[in-house]
């Protein structure tokens, strides 16, 4: 059997990881404010109607951030519909899914439902239908102290301080001509930098002052690489913006498709791919620093990230208000690959600095509700909890040995790591996937940490990949292992079972 050698070494480190990297998204499409964390009448539901088993299961999660309203739905959305008495806000349709928006939710208690969850909120702006007013006025609703029309508004609306919104979306998937109000890049790197300059004007950016800080805006990217304008729409968009822009937003859906006959290899090499798709997007912005001559870094804000089956039929009909939609239940195959989308997203933490699982509850989600009753968690809910509880520090760099396989990518390494490492807590972190179809054995180095010893090991394995959790049924779930020795305090040695997710926790 092969030996797969892992080699860390304390002082070669990638970068911190931002806290925001372990975001959420939650957007109006199907139940995932409806009947997902808002349900009035529900028997866990506060005054407000925000369900109180799902924001339990939030805090387990450990979302420090969440984008919110959309997606492709922010695209026809006009949020002026979401705010005031809810007996006169009007029912929409949703073109972006076909549904009808009643918007009983809305920006107000949205910003409400962040302040309850703990969780910072990340707005995006209408792109598309909208314009570079509806964007700073939304600036102005939310972040003007008062005195003004729109901020008179929102403290008639129950909000008598600003919300102070720093983190905010120019648009959602701009490329897609699937989006309401598609764009060509020149003319959304036009619209995108209006509406940057003007919502920060708004914000009293100006040369004297800043009173709620600086905005931290989001450029859409390309929706993914296989885009026929990736990588061409984010050089043109940066072009643009650079300049206004903090962050430049990259989306990434990978699906395991058995029925177009695509080996599982294509699925497992999903993690390289995605790491090779962020260099491109890194090379990138370099490139438009460079020619535009800029100081400025901006980074990645991978603000839609997830497994999701994208050639399931959607069957519910049309029109109809919070229809079962995108409710992807994950098998334990799929959370193997989503723990190896995770390590990619700690290994490009330099350059990464948000990440937004897509999305938070009911809509290819870690959480599920049903609606007057329960919650569960889905398989993938475990690699995300364990890594956002632990894999706070620094991303230590790895060197490995690992055999690789053919995919329709390119190459994928059967073993997949990432190495953490907290100074505060002189904890290290190790998350290694098992791609093969055979146990492996795996002898890690981990070097510099002083003497180290294990105080966790947990394992998520399954003889059945296609075994998924339900209501009352948690069958996939990470179960604990024996400790491992450390020999002279930084070598071990793994056997990790054929396709499998191992996470351990070591301590100086
Ligand atoms: O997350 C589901 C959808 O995927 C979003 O609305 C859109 O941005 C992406 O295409």
């Amino acid at each position: 059997m092969k030996t797969t050698k892992i080699f860390a070494d304390r002082n070669l480190t990638v970068g911190q990881v931002q806290p925001t990297l372990y975001g959420s998204f939650l957007e109006h499409l199907g139940r995932a404010v409806y009947e997902g964390i808002y349900e009035p009448g529900h028997p866990t539901a506060d005054e407000n109607g925000f369900r109180g088993d799902v924001l339990e299961l939030i805090q387990e999660l450990n979302v420090p951030i969440v984008r919110y309203p959309g997606g492709n739905f922010v695209s026809g959305y006009d949020w002026r519909d979401g705010i005031g008495p809810k007996d006169k806000r009007p029912v929409r349709l949703d073109l972006a899914w076909h549904t009808t928006e009643p918007n009983e939710f809305g920006t107000d208690e949205f910003l409400k439902w962040c302040k309850k969850a703990g969780v910072v909120p990340m707005m995006a702006v209408n792109l598309g239908t909208g314009t570079v007013k509806d964007a700073a006025q939304l600036v102005e609703y939310c972040n003007h102290a008062g005195g003004t029309a729109l901020s008179d508004l929102r403290r008639a609306n129950g909000a008598e301080e600003p919300y102070r919104v720093a983190y905010w979306c120019l648009g959602n998937e701009m490329d897609g001509h699937w989006q309401i109000g598609h764009l060509t890049a020149d003319e959304y790197g036009r619209k995108a930098f209006e509406a940057a300059k003007v919502m920060r004007w708004t914000n009293g950016e100006t040369d004297r002052e800043a009173p709620n800080g600086r905005l931290k805006l989001i450029v859409s990217g390309s929706s993914n690489h296989e885009m026929p304008t990736f990588p061409e729409w984010d050089r043109i968009v940066l072009e643009h913006t650079y300049e206004q822009v903090d962050y430049l937003s990259m989306h990434r859906y990978y699906e395991y498709a058995p029925q177009s006959r695509r080996p599982l290899e294509d699925f497992f090499g999903a993690a390289d791919d995605m790491k090779r798709y962020i260099d491109t997007m890194r090379a990138t912005i370099e490139y438009v620093r460079a020619k535009v001559r800029s100081a400025r870094k901006v980074r990645i804000s991978f603000d839609e990230w997830n497994i999701w089956t994208q050639s399931a039929p959607r069957r519910e009909p049309l029109w109809k208000k919070a229809p079962h939609l995108l409710e992807d239940v994950y098998t334990f195959r799929d959370a193997l690959v989503f723990a190896g989308l995770m390590n990619t997203l700690l290994n490009s933490c330099d350059v990464v600095h948000i990440g937004c699982l897509a999305q938070l509850v009911n809509v290819i989600a870690p959480i599920m509700t049903e609606k007057g009753g329960g919650v569960f968690r889905q398989t993938t809910f475990y690699p995300f909890r364990y890594l956002s509880n632990s894999a706070r520090g620094e991303t230590v760099r790895t060197f490995s040995d690992s055999d690789t396989f053919e995919n329709v990518y390119g190459e994928g390494r059967y073993i997949n790591e990432a190495v953490n490492y907290d100074r505060k807590t002189g904890t290290v972190v190790v998350s290694l996937c098992n791609y093969a179809q055979e146990q492996r054995e795996v002898e890690l180095e981990l070097r510099s940490f002083g003497k180290l010893k294990a105080t966790e090991y947990v394992e998520m394995t399954s003889a059945d990949l296609d075994a998924v959790n339900g209501f009352g049924i948690e069958r996939v779930v990470p179960q604990e292992r024996e400790l491992p020795s450390v020999k002279e305090g930084s070598r071990v040695m793994l056997t990790l079972p054929p396709m499998s997710w191992s996470f351990l926790k070591f301590t100086a």
